[in-house]
């Protein structure tokens, strides 16, 4: 099958300053990464605070141009789709529903906004298909002529997500879309989100640092660390058999989260990393409990499982896997 949207070596830096004299330096956000998305997938992207998820999904939107490799999409360059293009197709739905509704327009103006946009339809067409899709995802009519400021988080979520699939578009990259909203109010929207899949044949990329979430939602995983995709494997297979040393971690915190902090208690210490200067080798092998001698010095390559992928020298071949416990 072909796949929907594929990533090749997607890389982005930036030049950093690090204060008036000192030299800008360059932060490898993204580094790398190659990955595909098939139509119906939902592929889940975890890893803690700063490896590079907000980044891969601007780009992946086709938000912010990649300073290497590139992405296509049904195997067009998404270069050659173009903003406008690109918007029919993919669509967001961020973390902040309180800053991405304008708070001056009406919630049936946000919602029908790009369908102005794209000059599609009349006036009148234009409010029908907004109180339609305003219905899907369940908003009463008599929402459509008030203000963001007089709507709950999650209300406002609906919106945003009413914004995102009124053009159609086929993919939606939804960048942590609960985590600001109440714990009551996150599984309503996440069975909403669930919902509109099935009903829409929409494929999601899903981000999120809450992993029960995107175990409950995801049908494949992507693990990021320091900007780099460290597994990729089913839903089903990561949770059960992990196989990178920092994925056994991360699900080994799962029961500890740091409140409010957006970064799991990985147990691995506070040698967190940092992008401006990443441990040469393997990225992760300063905080490794399986790390072997090699693992300072030499990067480990991406090592296939069918489509399920590891890059971990555990993994390389003439390595004894480590046990999965
Ligand atoms: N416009 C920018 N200019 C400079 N550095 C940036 C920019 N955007 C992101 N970064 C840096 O790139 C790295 C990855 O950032 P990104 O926002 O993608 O992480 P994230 O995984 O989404 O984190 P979080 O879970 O906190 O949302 C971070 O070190 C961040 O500081
Ligand atoms: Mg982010």
């Amino acid at each position: 099958m072909m796949p929907l949207l594929e990533a090749r070596d997607l890389t982005r830096q930036f030049e950093v300053s690090q204060g008036m004299f000192k030299p800008r330096r360059t932060l490898h956000a993204v580094n790398g990464i190659s990955l595909d998305i098939r139509k119906g997938e939902v592929l889940g992207i975890v890893g803690e605070s700063g490896c590079g998820k907000s980044t891969l999904a601007r780009m992946l939107l086709g938000l912010l141009p990649p300073t290497q490799g590139g992405i296509t999409l049904d195997g067009t360059d998404i270069r050659s789709l173009g903003r406008k293009g690109m918007a029919r197709r993919v669509q967001p739905v961020f973390q902040d529903p309180y800053s991405s509704l304008n708070p001056r327009r009406t919630i049936a103006s946000i919602v029908a906004f790009p369908l102005e946009v794209h000059g599609i339809g009349t006036a009148a067409e234009r409010r029908k298909r907004t109180l339609e899709i305003l219905d899907k995802v369940g908003l009463p009519k008599r929402f459509a002529d008030r203000y963001p400021r007089e709507l709950s988080g999650g209300q406002r979520q609906r919106v945003a997500i009413a914004r995102a699939l009124i053009m159609n578009p086929e993919i939606v990259v939804c960048d942590e879309p609960t985590s600001a909203l109440d714990v009551s109010v996150q599984s309503q929207i996440l069975n909403l989100l669930m919902d509109l899949r099935r009903e829409f044949g929409l494929t999601y990329v899903f981000i999120s640092h809450n992993l029960a979430v995107v175990e409950h939602i995801a049908t494949r995983v992507a693990v990021m660390y320091l900007g780099r995709v460290v597994e990729l494997a089913e839903t089903a297979t990561l949770f059960k058999t992990p196989r990178h040393p920092y994925t056994k971690a991360l699900l080994a915190s799962v029961l500890t989260p740091e409140p409010g902090q957006g970064i799991p208690e990985t147990g691995l210490g506070l040698a967190f990393p940092d992008p401006l200067n990443p441990p040469p080798g393997c990225p992760f092998h300063p905080r490794c409990p399986e790390r072997q001698p090699q693992c300072s010095s030499l990067e480990p390559r991406l090592v296939r499982f069918d489509r399920d992928a590891v890059t971990c020298h555990l993994y390389e071949p003439g390595q004894v896997p480590a046990p999965t416990q």
